[in-house]
């Protein structure tokens, strides 16, 4: 299971739920990485237009480790703040670089078709992370474009909202304990069907 936090700020509350579902996994025995893209250099798209392949881009930057694990993960969790209702900066650099995750193929019957580069299918669980708002349809327009480019599966939607208020996300019990329990359960899917997460 690979964990993605789209925030810039680590240990507060996007950090925190990520890393409660990779604990809730790892306590089944899953084996799990975290990734800060804040931490990583990415370019954003050129819109160069031309085909990388087999590279998936041209820029050998930090989305190399993005496209390691979009190609080695059984599961993915995406984490990212609401940022004007939306997700952050840094993780529509991601989504913008994985536009050469499909190719267009052309059929003997002239039709065409998309396929994805990346064989490995996936579980996604997208994690969104609010204060004031309640609206995810920016948001989830936006990663169920880029799971499907990616091969992922949506699987699980995590709302926090209200985020800032009283103690902060990151003291609300109820809320991490369900995020574990997601991860745990995740990995207890996945041992079932081919033993690794
Ligand atoms: C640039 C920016 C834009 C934001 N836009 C929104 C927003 O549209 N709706 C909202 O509820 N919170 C918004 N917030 C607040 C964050 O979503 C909130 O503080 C969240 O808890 C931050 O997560 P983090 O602790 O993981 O960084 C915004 C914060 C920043 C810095």
């Amino acid at each position: 299971m690979v964990g993605v936090v789209a925030s810039p700020r680590k240990g507060m509350n996007t950090d925190t739920f990520v890393t409660k579902v990779l604990e809730g996994a790892q306590s089944m025995g899953a084996t799990v990485e975290k990734i800060y893209l804040n931490d990583l250099e990415i370019k954003p798209c050129q819109a160069c237009s031309k085909s990388p392949a087999p590279a998936f881009c041209f820029y050998n930057d930090g989305m190399e480790k993005i496209y390691k694990a979009l190609e080695t993960a059984d599961v993915m969790v995406i984490g990212t703040p609401a940022y004007y209702y939306s997700i952050s900066a840094q993780l529509k650099l991601v989504i913008d670089r994985s536009n050469c995750l499909v190719e267009m193929v052309k059929l003997p019957d002239g039709k065409v078709e998309f396929r994805h580069r990346i064989a490995k299918k996936k579980k996604g669980i997208f994690i969104w992370v609010s204060d004031f708002s309640r609206n995810m349809d920016l948001a989830l327009g936006m990663i169920s474009l880029w799971f499907k480019d990616a091969n992922i599966e949506l699987t699980e939607v995590f709302a926090v909202t209200d985020a800032d208020r009283g103690e902060g996300a990151k003291n609300r019990v109820e809320l991490l304990h369900k995020a574990f329990e997601l991860g745990a359960s995740f990995a207890r899917v996945s041992e079932n069907q081919n033993g690794s997460v």
